[in-house]
């Protein structure tokens, strides 16, 4: 039944039609990842925290405000399933019970925001179990985004086994509600990785940035001054036999190298699956594992390759830049992570001051293949979105990488400076960041921002 929201839905799809050859709508993906200064401010949080005491509430994904009053829940993407789902207040109603001593934010904090629906007063449940509809707006979306009958589901049950799926879906995979409901007929969806900066001034840039802009969205038309060269086009599945969420992309690993040294050994080629919903770690077979820990002299920390920052190569010829190289069968592209995004310092740690890690991780580890629902070698969106740009079309079949092109990519113009470009403030491209660093006083803070950021 046709309804004044429904009009305005229809008139809001209309405006954008016209728009279209101008404009393309830009969806921030952040990350507040606390502990202080950096996490999200009260205003967004049903439980604040003390803040004099210098916690916050972390969250990552895309800023959603739903429900009457709005309800402000984080939901990272997941380009494989169609329906958003957001986590429901429920699932922290026995956590002070079941964890003496805890702290009802930090059950909040570990969901990325909970809804709950009770208490939105345009809240309608739907005849289909654990779906709903109700007003949406996508905060800081660049035009505005909202709609009056967004459907989405509402998660009461944890998959406790996973890192990282404690989180709400952002869908947007083929049939993607979201894109049905904003881009109807629309299925492109491109991304670009930021450095920490929104491209259009929403949130505002401040220092310490509150929330860091990791990615930004674009839907209605990629940015085409976002990217350059040729496309490396890709078929979106089937799914890799390896994966255990459906997940469709995948990537023909043909060389690794650290610095000038192949790593990639006897194994020849092998297929890696693509993450692109935002976790920050990357998956090696165990055998490209070792190679990487013998060339970059590291050590086991919790599973993960760490350093001594002091031993660390000071000479950029002689970085431990990693470089994956992909082939279509055709042709190669190659993407690569300098050593100071690849390695991250914890100056702040105490017991050792010293202490530095990549976040790489074994495929092999039966940790890993308990905590993460794809089996074998994965590659972290960030890994790529550090100098690409990725379109995904589902009416193709097809997802790219291309060369993205940043401010910071800008040849240095020919001067007595030779100051070195920009973003080395990022966050996601190496997993942590330096305002994280900073912040970082404790080993528990960092065993949580690994949970947070894997
Ligand atoms: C594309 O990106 C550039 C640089 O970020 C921006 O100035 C421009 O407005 C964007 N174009 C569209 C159509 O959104
Ligand atoms: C917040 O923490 C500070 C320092 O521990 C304390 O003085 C203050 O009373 C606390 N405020 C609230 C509202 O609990
Ligand atoms: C809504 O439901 C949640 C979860 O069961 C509960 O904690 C909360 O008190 C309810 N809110 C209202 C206004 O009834
Ligand atoms: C909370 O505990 C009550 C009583 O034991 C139980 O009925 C309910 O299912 C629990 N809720 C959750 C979300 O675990
Ligand atoms: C998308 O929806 C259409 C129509 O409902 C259906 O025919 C098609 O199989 C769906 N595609 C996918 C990938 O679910
Ligand atoms: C996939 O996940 C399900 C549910 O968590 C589990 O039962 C199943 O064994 C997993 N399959 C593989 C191939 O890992
Ligand atoms: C590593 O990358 C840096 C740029 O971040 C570059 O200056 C350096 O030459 C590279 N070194 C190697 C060994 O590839
Ligand atoms: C992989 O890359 C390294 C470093 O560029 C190079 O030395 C090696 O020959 C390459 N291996 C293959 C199989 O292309
Ligand atoms: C790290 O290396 C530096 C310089 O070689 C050394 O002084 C320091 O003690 C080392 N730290 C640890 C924790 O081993
Ligand atoms: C991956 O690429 C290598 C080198 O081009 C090729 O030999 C291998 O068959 C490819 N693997 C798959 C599964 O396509
Ligand atoms: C982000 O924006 C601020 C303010 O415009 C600027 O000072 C800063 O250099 C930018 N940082 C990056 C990494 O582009």
């Amino acid at each position: 039944m046709p309804t004044l929201s429904t009009l305005r839905t229809l008139t809001l799809a209309l405006a954008i039609t016209i728009n279209r050859a101008q404009a393309t709508v830009v969806v921030p993906y952040v990350s507040y990842i606390g502990p202080s200064p950096i996490g999200i401010p009260n205003e967004f949080v049903r439980n604040p925290v003390n803040e004099s005491e210098g916690m916050y509430q972390g969250r990552i994904g895309v800023h959603l405000a739903i429900g009457t009053p709005p309800q402000h829940v984080w939901v990272p993407p997941h380009f494989y399933s169609s329906e958003t789902y957001v986590k429901s207040v429920s699932l922290c109603d026995n956590y002070t019970i079941a964890n003496p001593g805890g702290q009802i934010e930090y059950c909040e904090s570990e969901y990325s925001g909970l809804f709950a629906a009770n208490e939105s007063s345009t809240f309608e449940r739907s005849s289909e179990r654990s779906f709903g509809v109700d007003a949406v707006s996508v905060f800081d979306a660049v035009p505005d985004l909202q709609n009056d009958e967004f459907r989405f589901g509402v998660q009461t049950t944890k998959d406790p086994n996973y890192v990282g799926e404690n989180w709400g879906t952002l869908g947007l995979g083929p049939n993607s509600t979201f894109l049905n409901t904003f881009f109807p007929g629309k299925e492109q969806v491109g991304i670009y990785y930021t450095g920490g900066n929104s491209t259009h001034g929403k949130p505002a840039h401040s220092i310490p940035p509150r929330p860091l802009v990791i990615y930004e969205l674009e839907f209605d038309g990629y940015n085409q001054s976002h990217y350059t060269g040729e496309k490396f086009t890709q078929p979106i599945g089937p799914p890799s036999t390896l994966s255990n969420s459906s997940n469709p992309f995948t990537l023909n690993v043909t060389n690794i190298s650290i610095g000038q040294d192949g790593i990639l050994g006897g194994a020849g080629s092998f297929i890696a699956t693509v993450d692109l919903s935002g976790r920050t770690s990357t998956i090696f077979p165990s055998s490209v594992y070792d190679l990487f820990i013998a060339a970059t002299g590291a050590e086991i920390t919790n599973g993960m390759p760490s350093y001594n920052f002091s031993s660390l190569p000071t000479n950029p010829a002689e970085f431990f830049n990693l470089t994956l190289t992909f082939s279509d069968g055709f042709r190669d592209f190659s993407v690569s992570l300098p050593q100071d995004i690849l390695i991250t310092h914890f100056p702040g740690l105490p017991e050792n001051p010293d202490f530095a890690m990549a976040n790489i991780l074994n495929a092999d580890d039966p940790m890993v293949m308990r905590s993460w629902p794809v089996r074998g070698p994965v590659i972290a969106l960030n890994q790529l979105m550090f100098t690409s740009y990725i379109g995904i079309d589902h009416s193709a079949g097809e997802w790219w990488l291309a060369k993205a092109v940043h401010p910071w990519d800008e040849p240095a113009p020919a001067s007595t400076n030779n100051t070195p470009p920009e973003p080395k403030e990022n966050t996601a491209a190496g997993g942590i960041g330096d305002n994280l660093k900073k912040a970082m006083v404790t080993a528990s803070a960092l065993a949580a921002a690994v949970i947070l950021l894997c």
